[in-house]
């Protein structure tokens, strides 16, 4: 059954999700999942400094002072509410080791449909720790945001991306090719649907 987080006694939905004003960590087997905080800069641009790290990503600023002001920015949003990204940090619950990040983000103009991506810094990669992080968050959008959808995008190339869309239970929905600077990008569509059917 979908949660309805309410503000006074009403629930409030903005483009077809949930808000979450009182978000709780997330935690798994092995991971907690909380906001990610402006001490966690220097750690996130360790790794997505790492060239096999941001091979396939977009990142306009992977040095610790941009990333900071991302999470400042990022920290002052409700989840659930649109208008850009919210972003957790992955602890180790064992001894607290940052490990990577997952973020969630509406998806523009289609009500219901949450976006997702995910790092793991190279250490910890291999382990299963993305797999954990992503089947939270899947459940997390689906329970308390009352999303209907959950995507990912990824290059084509990006062989564990893909593996670890489809381990939490995401389909390929589209193949497609991006434009940019005289570069061709081929890219992926990935998604699950809160009531298991087929999407299109
Ligand atoms: C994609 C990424 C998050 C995976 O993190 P991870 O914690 O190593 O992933 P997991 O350990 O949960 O592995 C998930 C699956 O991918 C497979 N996998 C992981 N790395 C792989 C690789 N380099 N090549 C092929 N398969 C790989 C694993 O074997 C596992 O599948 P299996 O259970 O069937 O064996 C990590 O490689 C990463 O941060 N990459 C750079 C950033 C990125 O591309 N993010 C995704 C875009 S949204």
């Amino acid at each position: 059954m979908t949660n309805r987080w309410k503000l006074g006694s009403r629930p409030v939905r903005l483009a077809g999700m949930d808000i979450d004003p009182d978000f709780q960590p997330l935690e798994t087997e092995r991971l907690i999942l909380r906001r990610s905080r402006p001490e966690d800069a220097e750690a996130i641009s360790t790794y997505r400094s790492d060239p096999e790290v941001n091979r396939h990503q977009g990142w306009e600023r992977t040095d610790a002072d941009g990333i900071r002001d991302e999470i400042k920015v990022m920290a002052a949003r409700t989840p659930g509410e649109p208008g850009g990204w919210v972003q957790l940090s992955l602890l180790e619950r064992e001894d607290g080791s940052l490990v990577g990040d997952v973020g969630f983000t509406h998806a523009d103009g289609e009500p219901g449909v949450i976006k997702i991506g995910y790092t793991v810094a190279p250490v910890f990669q291999g382990v299963g720790y993305a797999s954990e992080a992503v089947a939270a968050i899947v459940a997390y959008a689906f329970e308390r945001l009352g999303a209907t959808v959950v995507r990912a995008y990824a290059s084509a190339e990006n062989i564990a991306s893909i593996r670890v869309a489809e381990k939490a239970g995401m389909r390929l929905m589209e193949r497609f090719e991006h434009h940019s600077d005289g570069e061709t990008w081929h890219g992926v569509r990935y998604e699950v649907r809160r009531d298991g059917a087929s999407s299109s």
